[in-house]
């Protein structure tokens, strides 16, 4: 299977940060948001990467690209941990990169990889989101096996949270495992049908491609893969358990950080010392 990482959003709610940098590549902690993105791909056993990217993009490509210069310099150095780091790097994936030529909303950013993709189930994982611990994508794969339609990622949010996500109803016809009826692009507060959010991570049939042509620009004037995977005919959502974070904003970006920071034995003391400095 092969997977998508949509990357060419313009990141606006992140400014300044993103003016002269994609959000994907702002640090979580101490590695790249995509670089997380790539390696949840991997650990589902999906190491043949597109990454759709836009205009001013161009450091993705840097970073999972061979640096000569850098590693040159690390070896003359010694400095043999810092040089098998980046290697590691470079060694991820097979990663291939294509642009949206306009940015029309992530159904269009999608479409941009059919050619690639051909005529197979694929994985789509959001770039600027980062699922934490087991791979969501991996579960989906393995769901996606069982009912060979669409399936994808959904989880509980706070009912006043519903109109920032793509929103599901349906049934649950196992444990975890709902057959959606009804999907719905960032509802109101208080019309929403359920409180199931799309959380960013989608095995998807190629038919898909199809609907994505079919489907009108909806919210925000952009066209919308939640939209377009309404007209499927059988989709299936998984619930998933784990912490989700979206890299979209401020919030998301600071507390996704930390949250990896208290994973590092060397820093959590610190860390936690300092952060009670706040409580007194
Ligand atoms: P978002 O809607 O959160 O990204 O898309 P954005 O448009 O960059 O955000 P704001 O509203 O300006 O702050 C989720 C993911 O889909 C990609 C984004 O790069 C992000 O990783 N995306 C979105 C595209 O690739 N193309 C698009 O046209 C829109």
């Amino acid at each position: 299977m092969k997977a998508v990482i949509p990357a060419a959003g313009l990141g606006t709610r992140l400014l300044p940060a993103t003016k002269a940098q994609p959000k994907e590549m702002l640090p979580v902690y101490d590695k790249p948001t995509i670089h997380y993105v790539v390696e949840e791909a991997l650990k589902a056993g999906i190491d043949d990467i597109m990454i759709v990217t836009g205009r001013n993009k161009r450091s993705i490509e840097d970073y999972f690209d061979k640096s000569h210069e850098l590693e040159y310099t690390l070896q003359k150095a010694g400095k043999d941990r810092d040089l098998k780091k980046v290697r590691k790097i470079t060694d991820l994936a097979d990663i291939c990169y294509v642009r949206q030529k306009d940015l029309k909303g992530l159904g269009d950013a999608v479409l941009a990889a059919e050619r690639h993709v051909g005529d197979e189930p694929f994985a789509v994982l959001l770039g600027d989101s980062i699922v934490k611990c087991n791979s969501c994508t991996g579960h989906l794969v393995d769901v996606f096996e069982k009912y060979q339609k669409s399936t994808i990622a959904i989880r509980e949010v706070p009912n006043e949270q519903v109109n920032k996500y793509g929103i599901i109803s349906g049934s649950e016809i196992d444990d975890d495992i709902y057959k959606i009826s009804k999907l719905v692009e960032k509802p109101e507060i208080g019309q929403a049908p359920t409180n199931l959010a799309i959380a960013g991570r989608y095995v998807l049939t190629p038919d898909i491609f199809d609907k994505i042509k079919e489907t009108e620009a909806g919210f925000n004037d952009e066209v919308q893969l939640t939209d377009a995977i309404s007209k499927l005919d059988e989709v299936y959502g998984v619930n998933y358990h784990g912490k989700v974070f979206n890299i979209e904003n401020r919030i998301g970006w600071l507390t996704s950080s930390i949250d990896f920071a208290l994973d590092d034995d060397e820093f959590k003391d610190d860390l936690i010392e300092y952060m009670k400095t706040f409580m007194d």
